[in-house]
């Protein structure tokens, strides 16, 4: 079924929620509630207005804004937070709209914590506008401090820990009734779980893309000395198969073509699970009709073995693409940060890879300044970058996290020390990102269209490497794989021509 909506006024016309309902859960693109009509009428996918309306009658939904920072395991939780609390909360997008803001907050650096603390009080003067606005605090950063975020916010009415995501419909229904503050940061034993009867409709709260997360663990059991994720998720617990293949069928069903499988450590994937590992997992969502592309982050240099190599490159699904962040040269510096293998070990299981598959795309993360690293620590850094040449890769100075080992050690690297190597660093990846993506000129890609690109006229997708391509198409190829001849090259993006279209 195709619909033509003409919605007339601002973003306040409550009709506005209700059509944002019926659209959000019939798989529509929606990027914000300002509705845009060439989403709406080229997209295709049918929605079926009757059922929506008579699961809510004739009243309005509330409006629940969530502000996600971190990882993308954050926008997952923030996704199922959502799945969870409609029909009653359906997202908005301004906080100024919402009667439910949720800050889902990241602790890996001081900065992102900070982030947090701005975010909750920027949002707190408008419960004196809208009475009734439940505000909570969740993700790592509320995991971490718990109650101790009220001492800071008193007005604050919620704080959410990692682990609780599923509580989230009656810790709100609670507050509603009883107008008190709740808490909840125990950590379950289970994995990660959703009642699917809770959460009846996949999130698309972005919009519809063709391409989402699913988690399949939790927790992180490596303790690398400087990162407070394992303290923040818990320990490691893996989703069983078979949740996680229903969930990502669930997914293909509403539209989804593209999975990334989520985790911290994938591969070690099934390591609390009887008989079945992280290769295994792979081979059972490549079996999904209807799924084109498979992914997966974080993989861990310490834990990738041949059997993952060899499903990557036996599947014809799983992209040829992998996150493997090595975090520094110097194996004095690895030994330091507790990673579990040295810089030829990493090099060795490199190596390996690329006999499994020679044009194995790589991204990666670094930490530069970590106690004790010195300039030629340092330069090990950059020896590795120019030997692994990943074609894209995070670099962070370090920041001690509380209760982290090496928060114990001396930050002893000055700030303006850390500063300046990451700005060298920087150079030298723009340098090896730029020659990797001038290797694409004159490539004949696949891509899998995302959706429109900035400019009018022109599409959206990506490569099987990860890389954006935009290209000029039309939207009934969103979801849809396009082979595509790269005629230039950027810094963050390649400009690609439709095959059929060359003479
Ligand atoms: N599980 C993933 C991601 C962890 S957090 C992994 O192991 O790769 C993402 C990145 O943040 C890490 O890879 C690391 O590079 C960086 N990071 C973590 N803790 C940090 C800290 N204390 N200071 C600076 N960067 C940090
Ligand atoms: Fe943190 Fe290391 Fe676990 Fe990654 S593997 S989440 S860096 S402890
Ligand atoms: Fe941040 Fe927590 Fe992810 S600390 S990086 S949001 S796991």
């Amino acid at each position: 079924m195709r619909i033509i909506l003409f919605i007339l006024g601002g973003k306040r016309v409550p009709f506005v929620n209700t059509m944002r309902t019926i659209l959000h859960k019939g798989s529509f693109r929606v990027k914000s509630a300002r509705l845009r009509k060439r989403h709406l009428t080229e997209s295709g996918f049918a929605v079926n207005i009757p059922t929506v309306f008579h699961q809510k009658g004739n009243q309005l939904a509330k409006g629940v804004y969530i502000a996600t920072f971190g990882c993308q395991m954050n926008k997952y939780d923030s996704e199922k937070m959502m799945e969870i609390l409609a029909p009653d909360y359906l997202p908005v997008s301004e906080p100024e709209e919402a009667d439910l803001i949720l800050v889902n907050s990241c602790s890996v650096r001081e900065k992102a914590e900070q982030k947090l603390y701005t975010a909750i009080g920027r949002y707190m003067p408008l419960k004196k506008q809208r009475p009734g606005l439940i505000i909570g605090a969740a993700g790592c950063v509320a995991q971490q401090i718990k109650e101790k975020v009220f001492e800071r916010f008193p007005q604050l009415d919620i704080c959410i820990g990692t682990d609780a995501i599923q509580s989230i419909r009656s810790m709100v229904e609670e507050v509603e009734k009883k107008r008190i503050r709740v808490q909840d940061t125990a950590f379950r034993s289970g994995g990660y779980h959703i009642d699917e009867t809770e959460a009846p409709f996949p999130a698309l709260v972005e919009g519809f893309i063709p391409t989402t997360f699913v988690a399949i663990q939790k927790g992180c059991d490596h303790f690398c000395s400087y990162c407070i994720v394992p303290f923040t998720r818990g320990r490691e617990k893996s989703r069983p198969v078979e949740e996680i293949t229903a969930e990502c069928r669930r997914m293909v069903e509403s539209g989804v073509r593209e999975i990334t499988l989520l985790g911290q450590n994938v591969n070690s994937y099934g390591n609390d699970l009887p008989g079945v590992d992280f290769a295994d997992l792979l081979h059972a969502v490549n079996e999904i009709d209807g799924l084109l592309r498979i992914r997966f982050v974080t993989s861990h240099a310490a834990s990738l073995n041949e059997r993952q190599m060899s499903a990557m490159a036996g599947l014809p699904k799983v992209c040829e693409y992998l996150h493997l962040p090595i975090q520094s040269g110097s194996d004095r510096i690895l030994h330091l940060m507790n990673r579990g293998y040295t810089s030829s070990e990493y090099m060795g299981k490199l190596s390996r890879l690329r006999e499994y598959l020679p044009n194995v795309s790589l991204s990666g993360d670094m930490i530069v300044g970590f106690p004790q690293e010195t300039e030629e620590d340092f330069q090990r850094t950059l020896e590795v970058m120019r030997e692994i040449r990943y074609e894209t890769l995070f670099a962070f100075a370090y920041s001690p996290r509380p209760l982290t080992k090496a928060s114990k050690l001396i930050d002893d690297v000055p700030r303006e020390v850390k500063l300046e190597r990451l700005g060298r660093l920087l150079e030298l990846q723009k340098e090896i990102t730029r020659e990797a993506n001038r290797a694409y000129t004159g490539k004949t890609v696949e891509v899998l269209v995302d959706g429109p690109a900035r400019r009018d006229n022109e599409m959206q997708g990506r490569t099987r490497s990860n890389k954006i391509v935009n290209f000029p198409g039309s939207p009934d190829m969103v979801g849809r794989l396009i082979e595509v001849r790269i005629v230039a090259a950027y810094q963050n993006s390649l400009k690609g021509r439709l095959l059929s279209e060359e003479d």
